[in-house]
């Protein structure tokens, strides 16, 4: 991993909680979210999936067998046999209702990730609860589906678009004009591959958000490239490296 540079953008790269701290409290809970602005994250990470009835919970895997007392797929549970669910390590499943609830969440920034195989309504469910939240304009809608993305580009809401990559593409930049995008958010790994990406984004408008960097040495290379997002599970730990420069 090449470090050349000069770490000069550091302060300006914003801490990403990855479904908050989960380090500290069970990821994608509503006490892992507070946690992560607790210990001075500006933005949360968080992930969408949608349950039978059509309600979005925050929840990263199809299933909820890793991270609660239940088994099951979240499209065959309703939203009430979930909330009834306790997550390991304590807490529930929050709704995003629940999530934009929370007057520390409504204080920072939202980085919502919508898990790829919804419907165009269950989309249009979720960000018009975001949008009644008052919260169109802290946060960034993202996800690997690119209908998901193309779809949260063009709702009326205007919401701020990032796409994931696990590898860059060919053109990045005619990518994220091709997506309306306010940030490409992009594999650590995919990154390293061509680092410059991030400058030749910059230059067309676009921020760079990397995922998911947690370890100090990925910390030096990602500042020293300038990216405008540290998404990380440690995010406590990044920001206490990052005051130590
Ligand atoms: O924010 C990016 C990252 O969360 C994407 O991967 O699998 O953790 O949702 P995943
Ligand atoms: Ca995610």
């Amino acid at each position: 991993i090449s470090t050349e540079g000069t770490p000069a953008f550091c302060s300006r790269t914003v801490t990403v909680g990855h479904r908050g701290a989960p380090t500290i409290a069970p990821e994608n809970t509503v006490a892992s979210l507070e946690t992560a602005i607790d210990r001075g994250a500006e933005w949360v990470e968080t992930d969408v999936q949608i349950t039978k009835d059509g309600q979005p919970v925050i929840m990263h895997d199809a299933t909820v067998d890793r991270m609660t007392d239940g088994t099951g797929r979240i499209d065959q549970l309703t939203a009430a046999e979930i909330a009834k669910l306790t997550v390991k390590g304590g807490g529930h499943v929050p709704t995003l209702e629940q999530v934009l609830a929370s007057p520390k969440v409504r204080s920072a920034r939202m980085l919502l990730e919508i898990k790829g195989s919804q419907t165009p309504e269950s989309v249009a469910h979720a960000l018009r609860l975001v949008a009644e939240a008052g919260m169109t304009e802290r946060t960034m809608v993202q996800s690997f589906d690119e209908d998901v993305v193309r779809y949260a580009a063009a709702s009326p809401y205007k919401f701020k678009v990032a796409l994931l990559r696990s590898k860059l593409d060919a053109d990045p930049v005619a990518t994220a004009r091709a997506f309306s995008l306010s940030a490409y958010a992009v594999n650590f790994k995919g990154l390293a591959a061509q680092p410059d990406t991030v400058n030749r984004l910059r230059a067309a408008g676009v921020e760079t958000f990397a995922w998911t960097v947690d370890r100090e040495s990925e910390w030096q290379a990602a500042t020293s490239w300038g990216i405008d997002g540290m998404i990380t599970n440690r995010p406590d730990e990044f920001l206490r490296w990052k005051e130590s420069r």
